[in-house]
Order: structure tokens, then sequence, then C-alpha cells
């Protein structure tokens, strides 16, 4: 079973990117891709940009890296309430080549932030829009204050009551495989 995890974030020690490779590693036997959204980066996504540019290899990259995958771990990172700029930047130019971005791959949708809010605005707004990319979303869970729950040296949850919440979700997103 192919998984692709990603922080959808570019911070270099992101937060996300943690959560999302940790939670692919509680599925067993899984063949796991983590991606850094900076191997994608492109110009800032205008019609304009689209129509000099065409559409970037880059885009159609990132699309195809979704086909390979039987299963999505994206654990977002929230700026502002929202998207971060180098996701939505990936996700619009990935949006001009076939609007279904997401390709109907089961998905577990996350989000972390070191404040107890745990960027759950942005994974809402994640959740709800999903259907629209044909995102087939079996599970999602906001993970707060990242610093006091997961141990970043061991890359570990410690918080029992969240690790136990994660599995759950996992096993939501797994069950689709048994
Ligand atoms: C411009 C900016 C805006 C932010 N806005 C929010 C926010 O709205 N909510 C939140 O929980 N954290 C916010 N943060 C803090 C991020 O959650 C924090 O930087 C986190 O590490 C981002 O995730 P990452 O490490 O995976 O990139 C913001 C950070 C920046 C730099």
């Amino acid at each position: 079973m192919k998984v692709i995890a990603f922080g959808a974030t570019s911070s270099r020690e992101s937060i996300n990117k943690q959560l999302a490779r940790y939670a692919a590693s509680l599925i067993p036997d899984a063949d796991i891709e983590v991606l850094d959204l900076n191997e994608f980066e492109m110009p800032i996504f205008s019609q304009d940009k689209e129509a000099e540019l065409g559409q970037p290899v880059l885009a159609q990259n990132f699309f195809d890296k979704i086909t390979t995958a039987d299963a999505l771990i994206i654990s977002f990172a929230e700026h502002n309430g929202s998207y971060t700029a180098a996701y939505k930047n990936v996700f619009d130019w990935t949006s001009r080549i076939e609007q279904k971005v997401f390709q109907n791959t089961p998905m577990l949708m996350l989000s972390t932030s070191p404040g107890p809010g745990g960027a759950a605005t942005v994974l809402a707004s994640a959740v709800g829009s999903a259907p629209y990319f044909l995102g087939d979303v079996k599970a999602s869970l906001s993970i707060p204050s990242f610093f006091d729950n997961f141990d970043s040296e061991q890359q570990i949850l410690t918080n029992p009551e969240l690790a136990k919440e994660l599995l759950s979700a996992v096993s939501k997103l797994t069950n689709e495989f048994i």
C-alpha cells in the first residue's frame, strides 16, 4: 500500500510534516513517501502567469504523485486562519491541470500548530472543500499545542488520548484496504 504524506507548508522543520510522517508510520507495511512542498515551488499563480508559462512540470509532478498513492495523509499548517501560501500555490496550479486534484484517493486530513487551536480552522476548510476536488476524506483530526503533545526528538505523539484518537483516525483510512 503506497502512502503519500506531507505537511501543507514549506517550513523546513515543519511540525505538520512531522505529524503526517508519524501518522503514516502507524500504517503496517506501508510504502511511505513523504513529500516536501519546496520541491514543487512555482511562481505565484495567476491567470496571466498561466497564459505565459502554461502548465508547469512541477504541477504535473505533484498531480502524478497523488495518482501513485493508494492513500494520502495531509497535515495542514495554518497561516492567519487559512492555508499557507506554499500549499495554496501548489494546489491552484495543480487544479488547472485537473480540478479533481485528489483523484478520489482515500485521505486522512490532519492539522497542528503550537497553539491550543491546533490549526482547526484551516482543517475544517480543507475537509469542507475536499469533495469539490474529489477528495475522499475518511477521517480528520487536529492536534493542539504540538510541542506539549509530540516529542520531536523521538518523533512520537506522547499524549495518550490524542495518540488513541490518531490511531482511530488512521484505522478509518486503512479499513478501506482490509
Ligand atoms: C504568517 C503566520 C501566520 C500564522 N497564523 C496562525 C494561525 O492562524 N493559527 C495558528 O494556529 N498558527 C498560526 N501560525 C503559527 C503556525 O501554526 C506555526 O508557525 C507552525 O509551525 C506552522 O506549521 P509548520 O511548522 O508545519 O509550517 C502562523 C505562523 C505564521 C508564520
